[in-house]
This record gives C-alpha cells, structure tokens and sequence, in this order.
C-alpha cells in the first residue's frame, strides 16, 4: 500500500493543484485530485493480470475546468436535477441556479467539481485520502454552513471506497455523488454496449419529457427495456422504439435499490466486460441509482489521447431520487441542523470466476 502525490497544475489563482496515487500491494492504482475531489482513474487487473484504466478521465487540469460532462466529479451538494432549481426548507423556497433549461442539474456551474478542496488526511494506514471542504450558506442557493468530506480508500481487494461525511449549521438539501463513467473494457476502447449490467431494481422513476424532471411515479421495470434484473448487454435495449428511453437519447434514468435501509450498505448492482473479464460490483446505501449510458458524451480528448464519444462510458451514480425535495413520494434528501451525512458507495473490482 502507498500513496504518492505530485504536481497537477495551478489555478488561475496560483493555488496548486495534486494529484494522488493511491496504489494497493498487486499494483493496482487510483488517482484523485484536490481539484474537485475528482476520481481521475482506476488501473484495475484484467484477465491477463494487465491493468486497465476503467474510467474516462483528462491529463490536464485545465480540462476538469470545463469538463461539461462531470467525468469523475464529486457532485454537491445535490446530485441531478432539481425542478426550477427550487427548493423548500421548512417552508422557505431557495432558488438554486437554472443551468439546465429552467432546471438545476448537479448544482450548477459552482458545483463541488469545480472547486479545490483542502487535505485533510493522508492515511497510509488506511491507503485513503479525505478532501474537505466548508460550503457556505447560500452557496447554489443552499441555506446552511456545510462542513463536508470526501474519502478515497483504494483497498488490497480493489475495492474504490467512497465515504462522504458533512454536517450543516441549518437544515438543508444534501445528496452527494460520485458522477465516473466506466468502461470496463478500458477507458480507451470505444462503447460500452457490448458490456453487461444487471441491477437489483424493480421499479424506476419515469421522467416528464427530455428535461429529466421525474414525473413523481415509481414505475415497475417488467417487460420493459429498463429491466436489468437480469444481467444483459447495455447495447441490448438502448435503442429500442419505448418512449423514456426515447426523450432521453438511451438510459438516463433513476432506478431504485431493493433492501434500502438508511446507514445499510448493500450491493446493487454487477457489471461486466467480456473482452477484458473485468466485473464491477457496486455496493451502496443510497436508495436509488442513476444509471446513465452516457448519451450526451459527444467528442472528448481524453487521457492518453483517447477519444471519447457518447456511449463511452456509463455511469452508476448513487443517490436519492431526483427532484426528491419536490416529490412527497420520494425519499427526503434534506439533512437536520446538526446532524451527521454518512454515506458510502463501493466500487468493487475483480475478474470473473466462471
Ligand atoms: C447525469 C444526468 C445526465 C447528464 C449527465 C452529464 O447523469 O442524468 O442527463 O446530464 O449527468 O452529462
């Protein structure tokens, strides 16, 4: 286990900027930056015992500036989006940015990705990292002094741990995420279509139109291609003739996790790359998921000059429901003055056993 920082870049400002390596005792690495608490990759064994970059991510800072498409991004304080970007606390509506048509989506243009965080912890012992950060009240709109903190933990069974911890000064809207786009074939290597989900979901949370607001139902996944009890290639339905997955161009909806018990983490969902054997678990205690096929991805240089393009990459983004703050159906997002945010999502890697 060790962890080694360098040089990553300088802000406008000239803060400067690192990067960390955490890498476990086989060799397999993680990189995360204070910029944003960005997931900047994940150098994982294939079948062969080669490591695969499975994540999209940039080689320079400078394009984590823009970074339109939230690779690796810490998403706060809320995740998704937000209808009119209102939201109600205790009776009070506060106006989040409108940076999606009329909607907010992941917070706005000052979102957490955008910001440098503060070191907390290097633990050797622990082969982790803690970003902090202090969100000041009306930050995005949000009432409430927010103390907050990411953890990186990059285990010897190449599990990716990620623990978010806060607290606020007032009660406020809080629902973290970690927005990677995976390909399990590696970052590289063009769509992941070929590659299979499965999910323990039943039901998902339908959208409006192609804005993405939910329409407050949960509707069950049976004999529809949002079915993913079963493991099947994300390429399978994605383009089929049924009209949610038509308004959002292919998945990019909200699904939610069977045994939700606050505080449980349990896994929910698996996925697969036949090519490199590579097998994803993800392990949550958030009630639902965002699973997204990377649509709207439309031509990025990535790292080691990959190109990326849509369906590059999908994402499995943790979280409570979107909108939840405006839909009395949904589980609330909002967190008590002085009480304790703890949530963690796993991202467990191996190679498929037969
Ligand atoms: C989320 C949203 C998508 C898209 C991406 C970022 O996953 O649900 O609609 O906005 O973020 O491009």
């Amino acid at each position: 286990m060790s962890i080694t920082k360098r040089e990553f870049g300088k802000l406008e400002s000239g803060e400067e900027v690192s990067v960390y390596q955490i890498k476990n005792e086989s060799g397999a690495y993680i990189e995360v930056t204070d910029y944003g608490a960005i997931l900047r990759c994940i150098c994982v064994p294939d079948k062969d015992g080669n490591l695969q970059d499975v994540v999209l991510g940039y080689d320079k800072l400078e394009q984590y500036f823009v970074n339109g498409c939230y690779f690796g991004s810490t998403i706060g304080r809320n995740g998704n989006r937000i209808a009119g970007g209102k939201v109600p606390v205790n009776g009070q509506v506060y106006q989040m940015p409108q940076n999606e048509n009329e909607n907010n989506l992941h917070s706005g243009p000052d979102g957490y990705e955008k910001q440098l965080w503060k070191v907390k912890e290097v633990s050797e012992e622990e082969n982790a990292v803690t970003f902090t950060r202090m969100s000041p009240d009306k930050e995005q709109g949000l009432p409430g002094n927010f103390e907050v903190a990411v953890t990186y933990q990059f285990t010897g069974d190449n599990e990716v741990k990620i623990h978010y911890q806060g607290v606020s000064d007032q009660d406020t809207l809080v629902n973290m995420t970690n927005h990677s786009y995976f390909n399990l074939s590696g970052h590289q290597s063009g769509t992941v279509a070929d590659q299979y989900l499965c999910m323990r979901s039943e039901e998902f949370t339908p959208v409006i139109d192609s804005k993405s607001i939910p329409t407050g139902e949960y509707a069950k996944v049976a004999d529809t291609p949002m079915d993913f009890r079963t493991e099947k290639k994300i390429g399978q339905d994605v383009d089929a003739d049924y009209e949610q997955l038509k308004m959002t161009g292919g998945y990019d909806h909200n699904f939610m996790l069977m045994d939700y018990q606050p505080g449980k983490v349990r896994s929910v969902a698996k996925a697969y790359a036949p090519d490199t054997e590579i097998v994803m678990e993800v392990l949550t205690d958030t009630p639902a998921v965002q699973f997204y096929s990377g649509n709207f991805v439309e031509r990025e240089e990535g790292k080691n000059n990959a190109v990326y393009t849509k369906r590059s990459g999908f994402c499995l983004e943790t979280q409570f429901e979107p909108d939840a703050v405006n839909q009395k159906n949904f589980h609330s997002p909002i967190l008590k003055a002085g009480e304790k945010y703890d949530s963690t999502t796993i991202y467990r890697f191996s190679v498929k056993k037969d």
